[in-house]
C-alpha cells in the first residue's frame, strides 16, 4: 500500500510532516510519499521523505510565465506529481499534456478523477496510477470506503478493462488504519489523504495510525 499526503494549501510544517512520514516509512516498511506546494518541494526533499508535486503544467521550457515545470519539479527533488486534483481540475488535453510532461521529466504519473467513468478516461492516457476522490468527501470525516465502497470498486474495474498496469488508489475523509484497511480490501493499491495528516495535532500519531494495519 502506497500512502500519498498530499499538503494542499494548508498551514502545516511541511518539514515536520516531511521528517515525520520518512520516519515511519522506514520503521514500518509502508512507501509513504509527501506532497507540498512547489515552493517546497526542494526542502522537502530534502528531508529525504519521497516527494511529489501537487501538480505540473502541459508545457516544457519557455514563454509560459507562472506555470509548474515537470523538469524544474524533477530538479527540485520531486519523484512523482499529481494531476488534475480535484482542487486544480485540468481540461482532458491538458491531462494528457501533463502527464507527457511528467514523463518527460521522469518524475511518476497519478492522474486524480472524481468517478469511475472519469477513471476509465484518466486510464487511457497511460499514467502510473489513478486516484478516484469523490469531491464531496473531501475534507470530511468519513472514508470514501465507508461511504462509497462501490465507487472504489468500480473504478479498479473501469481501470482494469482500460489497462491492467495502471494502478488505482482512493481518497477522501481517510483518517485512520481502518480507513486504509478498507480501501485496500476494495482493491486500492495506495491512498491519498490530507487533512488527515495536514491538519492534525501530531502528524507522526496520525501516519503510525494509518500503517498500523498494514
Ligand atoms: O489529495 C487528497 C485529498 O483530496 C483528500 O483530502 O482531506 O479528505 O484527506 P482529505
Amino acid at each position: 500500500m502506497f500512502i500519498l499526503v498530499n499538503l494542499k494549501a494548508y498551514p502545516c510544517d511541511p518539514i515536520e510532516v516531511a521528517t515525520a512520514a520518512r520516519e515511519v516509512s522506514e520503521e514500518s516498511g509502508v512507501r509513504i510519499a509527501v506532497s507540498p506546494q512547489a515552493a517546497d518541494i526542494a526542502r522537502v526533499a530534502e528531508t529525504g521523505v519521497e516527494t511529489w508535486a501537487q501538480h505540473v503544467d502541459p508545457n516544457g521550457h519557455g514563454s509560459h510565465t507562472g506555470s509548474t515545470l515537470a523538469e524544474a519539479a524533477a530538479e527540485a527533488g520531486a519523484e512523482g506529481t499529481l494531476i488534475n486534483h480535484s482542487e486544480k481540475r485540468l481540461k482532458l488535453a491538458d491531462i494528457d499534456g501533463s502527464v507527457r510532461a511528467a514523463e518527460r521529466a521522469g518524475l511518476e504519473t497519478c492522474v486524480c478523477a472524481n468517478n469511475p467513468a472519469q477513471i476509465g478516461a484518466a486510464a487511457a492516457l497511460g499514467p502510473d496510477s489513478v486516484a478516484v476522490e469523490p469531491p464531496e468527501l473531501i475534507g470530511g470525516d468519513v472514508s470514501v470506503a465507508t461511504a462509497d465502497p462501490d465507487i472504489v470498486e468500480d473504478a479498479v474495474e473501469a481501470a482494469a478493462s482500460v489497462d491492467e498496469d495502471v494502478e488505482v488508489f482512493c481518497g477522501a475523509g481517510i483518517s485512520s488504519g481502518d480507513d486504509v484497511e478498507a480501501a485496500g480490501d476494495l482493491g486500492a493499491t495506495g491512498i491519498l489523504l490530507a487533512s488527515g495528516v495536514a491538519k492534525a495535532d501530531d502528524p507522526r500519531a496520525a501516519l503510525e495510525d494509518l500503517v498500523e494495519p498494514l
